[in-house]
């Protein structure tokens, strides 16, 4: 495409120098060299070469690539205004005149740090330290647009960055505690914190961290430097435009001079990459944010605001509007509203205009822009390239208008009558950054003093029904001119609306039940707000959305300062490298000048044979090198090795077996020319069947086995005591069953792996957990010896099991085409490769039989476990879980078959408590039935049913004590004062129809016990020089404090200061045949190791020493004594191997939490209010790297059991759960509002190491708790309606699934039946029976 042939007058293509910015202060050209395409991310990282900004999903959900940028503000000519925006969604080109800021730039090692650095390392607010440099940066965003920061910005700014190790907390404190308003005990808690407010600009009186005194350094100055772009620019590339017009004028004829077939792109924030990703290629991208007028704004009536205005500049105006004119208060309830759409960082870059065309591109899309636009009445003003002249028309005639050649100039919103009621709202499968299941507006203009008579025809709107459904005309025909108070017009309303409504069926939607249930939900709910006190006071509870409060937390754990360093609450070893983008992930290597890079070419059918792979487009494309595939490789195709039955192919061969398999690699010179070669290979399928997808259907096509134990190795049922007969004699007798479904990791940093060819081999540098079986199965897919093969692993970030054994078909592709090239090959996922080509967590499948007496005390239970494999069964963590199923209860008569089955899907793995909290599940489900059947108090049956002191258990010792049941219970009784709150949660639900609260207590007792394979090797070594000391284990950092903890033991053992010993990376030669880091083996293990291979060293000095004292009468310092023994030729290094025949001894783990729910009934949004929540983690080597395992595994295991719901297509077997738009982790909004975590006192571990007991796994299993809270609160409403049946409530217990719980009636849409539903409520529920478990009772 010639510009001249499409006539771009005065826009002629640039030849002199390009676009500039800066970054970090360092000015930058861009010209041609750059792809138009090229995100800040890419730029950042490959062409700036600074690796502090991360990537994982490239779709602005996950936060790890914010920067900060300011930025020329057109509205306000010659300022500047700075925020924080995604790199992964910015395109290079459109950084014209801004100054940039990454993490690089706020602090580090040499020049200090700044306070938000400071106080997430003060907090402990990281752990593997992936999302760490994108939480400061948002916050600093936050701190630098607004000038100064609150407690709630600091928590509602973390809205788009999500984080799998920490549960959050510490990162909420930590910046809490440099808000103005920061609560005083977190301040106290950071000693520094005056310096948090140093950085404050001398020039702009505003929060500005990296500013120096002198004004260098800061980056609004930067940007107040920069040259202004005035000028029309446009770049011609290959086959792309970028034009960057300054008028209206200049766009249209931009506009005018394409050809028929160009695709053109306007760029705003350029968000839209984030939701239709599949968009494009573009021929033309018109940057529009040179032309001034679609920034205007006129706040006056009608309020008009440009195209370009920002959605936070829309809120800030909506907010103005609303306090300062009482005919715009409508607007607040716009601005309430879109702060919940996406995150801070996309409603900084996001323009409305842009959401609205993106409605207007793909109308099923849930847009809450055009729906409350809509609602408003508002009015768009359109520009026609043709003949420049604008229109004006309304929303939906918007939708119908074809847009090629137009663009929207501008909003125009009239003024509402004081009587306009207006109510909006937005149900989210969690609390932010998700789009809306349903959204929906509602205004009314009523006659308050006339039974809120309807006075004109109401608007009612919704989204998420299906594409055309806009009005739900026929219920505002209806409404019209009907008054509001009167019950029956609401009921009427309600059914008619139910009809109108016809959600569409699509499996990545939630159910057409739920959706209908919504819109009549929340036509109630509207109704109730306007009438306010005109309902009696427990219908007003239909009303108003949950409000969450500002969070807060505890943390008490005991401080034994005798063994310090070990148990000293010491900050993570590489926190401060964390904090500052310094520490190092494989991806942040720089890449050698030949290393090539791979993109996976992945099935699209589950089952099927794979007839052709075609790769002629592909390889045409400049830069690509070549295709791997099977073919290529010269070993054997499978990447497992150790403990693994079945082969498991690095590249599908004749058939896929599952959907995302990877068929082959792209291998090219830049990853993004991969990746785009790796789409356009076309694979041709035959003999196409429909996957199995689920555990039931995979049974009923006898894909099921019973699992070979782990002990016995047969595969068969485990038996304590007569099960049988048990039962035959039970006075009761239940069935039931229970669906647990799966999870994905999460691990931020994802899979990726290097090879470099050396003379002899090759080095493989891999995000594994595992190195051993790195270099196994390199050795295997290559068919060259292990000892050709070196691997190394500083950290990696996050695993969570996901890098046990699934990265190999990374490394091993990735060792394939190294081979193949003879180059190094660098092969790194992105978020959804990542998760459609591994597997996840196995979902579980439960059924039960149980034999109970009239007290609910169990006598026997039958329980049959299935697990899913996926597509080999070479991982089940169903087999061994007879001993998990115990928990802390004694079942005498107990029988367990564990079973496996196999379907299309990729082959599961472990994943955090792989199998144990599944167990848990099923035995906590268990009890709930058993009090359900009873009409008991839970807790009742849960101590009734507690363990006693040596009785006989499954596959475990007896016990000495019951720990949970005598210190564990009766502590947490008191400290969550359960007893006052369960009245008053009775109390609430009393009050409130539909609201309803839920309170739970659940326990925990976990066995832990060395499994003989886990082994690591290690090494110690003292430097003569200066006494420092080194490190290298056998096990892997990556996040959960291994490194920490063998550091202070280390230290504490050979008797030096914590800071003179380092830990260096994982390496098969140190670490040689080491296993698995995971199941907290690991940490327990190694820490075991170096104070083995610490003490054998002290005990060599110590001779030295002696004979020293002996000599001198005087006691050598550490470095006299060091050098004393190099002297006398004393070997400083030592190294252990951590043999399986002298683990230490296995021991128990008890823990117990209580969690209360909130549950708005009508749309099943619930809200966690309070967890108090207690672990026995012995002597703790290192308190709040404990404090963070218990709180990052516990708000995991709520995302387990809430919000993390997997979806597949159901013909062709793909994951459609694939990415951060469609998968829906907590975020730092879903956490416990108030979330205390104790380390159970004066608590010992005779048997682990040093006291200690790990910490990162059972946590996860007490999550459960959400489960039973919100069966407590579903249970309520039933009651009130007089149903106390039993419900199965299978995980994850989405808002969706809630709400269907609670099996919500349109026809109880009664105004005024508070009396009878008080009446109702009266002692249906087991809430109110509270008397029977007062603290300190023995059941026993
Ligand atoms: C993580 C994430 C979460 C999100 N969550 C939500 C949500 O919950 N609810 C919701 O409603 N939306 C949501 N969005 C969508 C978001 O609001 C839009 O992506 C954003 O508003 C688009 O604005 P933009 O300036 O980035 O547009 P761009 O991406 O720059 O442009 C989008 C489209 O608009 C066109 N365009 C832009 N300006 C004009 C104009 N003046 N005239 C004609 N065409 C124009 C462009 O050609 C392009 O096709 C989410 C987006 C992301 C990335
Ligand atoms: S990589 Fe940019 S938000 Fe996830
Ligand atoms: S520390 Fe946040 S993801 Fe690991």
């Amino acid at each position: 495409m010639a510009p001249q042939e499409h006539g771009f007058a005065g826009c002629q293509p640039k030849v002199g120098p390009g676009i500039t910015f800066t970054v970090n202060d360092v000015s930058y050209t861009v010209d041609v060299d750059v792809p138009p395409s090229m995100r800040l991310v890419d730029f950042l990282r490959q062409r700036v070469k600074i690796s502090g900004t991360k990537a994982l999903c490239r779709e602005g959900g996950c936060g790890v690539c914010t920067v900060v940028v300011t930025v020329p503000d057109p509205e306000t000519a010659g300022r500047t205004k700075t925020y924080s925006v995604q790199a992964c969604q910015t395109l290079v080109y459109a950084c014209a005149g801004w100054s940039i800021e990454t993490i690089e730039h706020l602090g580090n090692r040499f020049s200090g740090y700044h306070p938000l650095q400071t106080a997430l390392h003060g907090f402990y607010g990281t752990q593997c330290g992936y999302c760490s440099p994108g939480m400061i940066i948002t916050m600093y965003g936050q701190l630098q647009s607004g000038g100064s920061l609150t407690a709630e910005q600091g928590e509602e700014s973390l809205d788009g960055d999500l984080c799998r190790c920490t549960g959050y907390r510490p990162i909420l404190d930590a910046f809490k505690s440099l808000a103005v308003d920061g609560a005083q005990d977190l301040k106290d808690r950071l000693t520094d914190i005056e310096d948090a407010y140093k950085g404050m600009c001398k020039t702009t009186g505003k929060g500005c961290g990296g500013c120096k005194k002198d004004g260098k350094g800061c980056s609004k100055k930067a940007a107040e430097s920069l040259p202004k772009v005035e000028k029309d620019l446009h770049f011609h590339f290959d086959n792309t435009h970028w034009f960057r017009p300054v008028s209206l004028n200049g766009l249209y004829s931009i506009l005018n001079g394409l050809g028929r077939t160009d695709k053109v792109r306007i760029v705003v924030g350029n968000t839209e990459a984030g939701v239709f990703k599949n968009d494009g290629p573009y021929t033309a991208y018109i940057s529009t944010s040179g032309i001034r007028e679609l920034y205007s704004t006129r706040v006056g009536s009608p309020l008009e605001m440009g195209a370009n205005v920002s959605l936070n500049r829309a809120i800030e105006i909506f907010e103005h509007m609303a306090a300062s004119d009482q005919s715009y208060h409508h607007l607040q309830s716009l601005a309430d509203h879109w702060k919940v759409v996406a995150n801070v960082a996309v409603r900084n870059a996001g323009s409305w205009a842009g959401n609205l065309m993106l409605k207007h591109a793909h109308v099923g899309f849930q847009s809450d822009i055009f729906i409350t636009l809509l609602m408003a009445g508002a009015e768009l003003t359109l520009g026609h390239a043709h003949d420049g002249s604008p229109t004006h028309i309304d929303l939906e005639q918007f939708l119908q208008t074809d847009m090629s050649r137009s663009v929207i100039l501008s909003v125009s919103l009239p003024p509402a009558t004081v009587n306009t009621k207006v109510r909006t709202f937005k149900i989210t499968p969690r609390a932010v950054n998700a789009h809306a299941y349903v959204n929906a507006c509602f205004r009314m203009e009523v006659d308050p003093e006339d039974g809120f008579k309807v006075l004109n025809r109401p608007v009612i709107l919704f989204g998420g029904i299906n594409p055309q459904f806009i009005h739900a005309s026929q219920t505002e025909d209806y409404l019209t001119g009907r008054r509001l108070t009167d019950s029956e017009t609401v009921l009427e309303a309600a059914k008619l609306i139910g009809q109108e409504v016809k959600p569409d069926s699509h499996p990545h939607d939630a159910s057409p039940a739920y959706r209908t249930a919504l819109a009549q939900g929340l036509l109630f709910k509207a109704i109730v707000g306007f009438l306010g006190d005109k309902v009696p006071a427990s219908i007003r509870s239909a009303g108003p959305n949950i409000e969450r409060p500002l969070s807060s937390g505890k943390q008490s754990f005991d401080m034994n300062q005798e063994s310090w360093p070990v148990g000293e609450p010491v900050p993570k070893l590489e926190s401060a490298a964390q904090i500052s983008g310094e520490a190092v992930y494989l991806d942040d290597v720089p890449a050698l000048p030949n290393e090539l890079h791979g993109a996976f070419v992945q099935s699209t059918e589950a089952n099927a044979r794979i007839s052709s792979i075609d790769t002629t487009e592909a390889m045409k494309l400049p830069g690509v090198v070549t295709f791997v595939n099977a073919q290529d490789i010269p070993g054997k195709n499978s990447f497992v090795v150790m403990m693994q039955r079945f082969p498991d192919p690095v590249f599908a061969e004749e058939r896929t077996a599952y959907a995302g398999q990877p068929l082959g690699l792209v291998v090219a010179r830049d990853r993004d020319t991969a990746v785009r070669a790796a789409k356009m290979v076309t694979v041709h399928y035959e003999d196409v069947r429909k996957p199995i997808l689920t555990i039931k259907d995979a049974i009923h096509q006898n894909r099921s086995s019973v699992a070979a134990n782990f002990f016995t190795g047969k595969a068969e049922s485990l038996t304590l005591g007569d099960t049988e007969g048990a039962l035959t004699a039970a006075p009761h007798t239940l069935k039931g069953e229970l669906s647990i479904g799966s999870q994905y990791h999460l691990n931020m940093e994802a899979h990726a792996a290097r090879v470099i060819p050396t003379e002899d081999g090759c080095d493989v540098f891999c995000t594994t957990q595992w190195p051993t079986e790195t270099q196994s199965t390199t050795a295997q897919v290559l068919g060259i010896p292990a000892n050709n093969i070196n691997v190394s692993v500083k950290r990696i970030g996050g695993g969570y099991g996901s890098k046990i054994s699934r990265q190999h078909i990374v490394s091993g592709a990735a060792a394939v085409a190294a081979w193949k090239t003879k180059q190094p090959v660098r092969l790194v996922v992105d978020l959804n490769t990542n998760m459609t080509y591994a597997g996840w967590r196995e979902p579980y499948y439960a059924q039960y039989e149980v034999g109970l007496d009239d007290y609910g005390k169990i006598s026997a239970l039958k329980m049959d476990l299935t697990s899913d494999a996926g597509h080999v069964a070479n991982e089940p963590s169903v087999a061994s879980l007879g001993t998990a199923l115990q928990s802390a209860y004694y079942i005498p008569n107990l029988t367990f078959t564990p079973h496996i089955v196999t379907t299309d899907t990729a082959a599961n793995t472990w994943c955090r408590t792989p199998g144990h909290v599944e167990a848990i599940a099923a035995i906590e489900n268990v009890m709930e039935h058993v009090a359900s059947y009873l009409k008991k108090d839970p807790h009742h049956v849960r101590m009734a049913n507690m363990v006693p002191p040596q009785v006989p258990r499954l596959l475990a010792p007896p016990h000495e004590r019951n720990v949970v049941k005598e210190d564990i219970m009766p502590m947490l009784l008191q400290e969550a004062e359960v007893h006052a709150r369960m009245a008053a949660v009775a109390d609430f639900n009393r009050s409130n129809r539909w609201k309803k609260r839920g309170l739970s207590v659940v326990p925990l007792w976990y066995g832990f016990d060395y499994p003989s394979l886990f082994r690591y090797g290690m090494q110690v070594a003292i430097y003569e020089h200066d006494g420092t000391v080194a490190v290298s284990h056998g096990g892997i950092e990556m996040g959960q404090g291994i490194n920490t903890k063998v550091a202070q033991v280390v230290a504490y053992t050979l008797g030096v200061p914590l800071d003179q010993v380092v830990i260096k990376a994982s390496d098969t030669m140190v670490g040689a045949n080491s296993f698995v880091t995971g199941g907290s083996f690991g940490t327990d293990l190694c820490a075991h190791g170096v104070r083995k291979a610490s003490a054998a060293l002290r005990e060599r000095m110590d001779v030295v020493k002696e004979k020293i004292e002996k000599e001198t009468g005087k006691s050598p310092t550490w470095l006299e004594l060091v050098k004393k023994c190099h002297g006398e030729d004393v070997d400083l290094c030592e190294r252990y191997w951590t043999a399986g025949k002298e683990h230490p001894e296995r021991y128990d783990i008890w823990g117990g939490c209580c969690l209360e729910v909130e549950v708005d009934v009508l749309t099943g949004v619930y809200m966690i209010r309070r967890v108090d929540l207690i672990e026995d983690c012995g002597r703790s080597m290192s308190p709040y790297v404990d404090v963070g395992q218990v709180e990052g595994s516990f708000i995991m295991g709520l995302g387990l059991f809430t919000s993390e719901l997997v979806k597949f297509d159901p013909q062709s077997g793909q994951k459609l759960s694939n990415g951060t738009w469609e998968y829906k982790p907590p975020t730092a909004l879903d956490i416990p509002v108030d979330f205390r975590v104790t380390l159970l006192p004066n608590s010992k571990n005779p048997h682990g190491v040093l006291g200690a007991k790990a910490t990162g796994e059972p946590p996860l299993c007490l999550a459960y708790a959400v489960v039973t809270a919100l069966r407590q609160a579903i249970t309520s409403f039933r009651a009130d309606h007089g149903d106390d049946s039993w419900f199965q409530m299978d995980t994850p217990i989405t808002v969706e699934k809630v709400q269907q719980l609670c099996g919500v009636k349109p026809k109880q849409f009664d105004l005024y039946a508070a009396k009878s539903a008080d009446a109702d409520a009266r002692g249906s529920s087991p809430l109110v029976r509270i008397s029977q478990w007062m603290p300190g009772r023995r059941f026993l």
